[in-house]
């Protein structure tokens, strides 16, 4: 009788390969949604002042009991959390970025990806096929969730940035889709004098408008950068988290915009999650283009600086390096050719 080679190689002796990778990738969401949860439970803020057994925990939050614990008991899993004699404490990481007592606050960031891109990613399975549905205009309360949000996100980069040679040595800079202004208000606060000027859309340049209002030198104009001129009169141009939400097509247009503002010898700066050629370096990049895609209605990805070079050069702008900030994120350095 003929024996025949079996396919599976598992049934045939050999050991098969671990899942393992599948099933912790696969478990993700749920450590997210855990981590989202606990933050917005305040149960970081709740440990700040030292370890705490599950009851006053749960006590101290509000929490019932047994989902205090069951919170609690995922972050330990997490290595957010220690548990030591029955009493939780902050990991070192949790106690600096979500106790609330240092100013680098993460917490309005796990807000933002817990109450909205959550949703926005829904439906991913189905958009990778057939394009994102539309999404509709967010209203004031969550237009403050995303920009606070993002502002807690980049805040290491807009530091980082500020303290760049190119924006020691600027006069006047224009941030286009600044936000609500945290790479501005970081450039002037390091730089007293520097005066700049912030565009975005009508909704967010009013909280921008807001937030700007103490910093000396700070101007805000609402408008959409793709349909209206970009005003004139700044040495160094700052497009910040940009350009991950447009297709090739949108990035020419803005790039031949800033040009076409920029005075003669201007520097142009972009800062983004810039990857490596077959965009997988860093992680993180990889993952957010994701992310950008389901924002943007399916415009958006994460670039390399290399298929960047050549419409930069189109539009007028020479590449001259990218420059590590903070984290993933990373500056692209142009100057004006004049
Ligand atoms: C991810 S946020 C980045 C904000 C800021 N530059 C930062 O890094 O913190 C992207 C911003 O681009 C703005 N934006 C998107 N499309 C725009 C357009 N066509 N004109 C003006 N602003 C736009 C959005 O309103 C949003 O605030």
């Amino acid at each position: 009788m003929q024996t025949q080679a079996h396919p599976n190689p598992s049934q045939a002796g050999a050991m098969p390969p671990d899942p393992a990778p599948i099933m912790q990738t696969a478990t993700g969401f749920m450590a997210a949604k855990h981590l989202f949860a606990s933050s917005e439970a305040g149960l970081f803020e709740a440990l700040a002042d030292g370890p705490l057994p599950a009851d006053q925990l749960a006590e101290k939050t509000g929490i019932p009991p047994a989902t205090a614990e069951m919170s609690a008991g995922a972050m330990v899993a997490l290595g957010l959390l220690e548990l030591d004699g029955g009493r939780y404490r902050n990991s070192d990481a949790a106690a600096h970025f979500l106790a609330g007592r240092t100013p680098a606050d993460l917490r309005p960031f796990l807000r933002f990806w817990g109450r909205l891109s959550w949703r926005v990613w829904t439906d991913f399975e189905d958009a990778l096929c057939s394009g994102p549905a539309p999404l509709p205009p967010l209203g004031a309360e969550d237009t403050l969730i995303f920009a606070d949000g993002v502002e807690a996100i980049t805040a290491g980069a807009a530091h980082a940035l500020a303290a760049q040679p190119e924006i020691a040595g600027a006069r006047r800079l224009l941030d286009v889709a600044g936000g609500t202004g945290s790479f501005l208000a970081a450039a002037i606060a390091a730089h007293p004098g520097l005066e700049g000027t912030l565009v975005e859309l009508p909704a967010v340049a009013a909280v921008a408008q807001e937030k700007l209002a103490g910093v000396p030198g700070a101007t805000v104009q609402a408008s959409d950068v793709l349909q209206s001129p970009l005003p004139h009169g700044h040495d160094v141009l700052l497009a910040a988290n940009l350009v991950h939400l447009f297709a090739e097509n949108q990035i020419r247009v803005l790039l031949a915009a800033m040009r076409e503002a920029a005075e003669p010898g201007a520097t142009l700066l972009i800062v983004d999650f810039w990857t490596d050629p077959t965009h997988t370096e860093p992680a993180m990049a990889a993952l957010m283009a994701g992310e950008f895609y389901m924002y943007s209605g399916g415009d958006g990805r994460v670039y390399s600086d290399a298929e960047f070079r050549p419409w930069l050069s189109e539009a007028g702008w020479k590449p001259v390096e990218v420059r590590e900030l903070a984290g993933p994120q990373s500056v692209l350095v142009a100057t004006a050719v004049d």
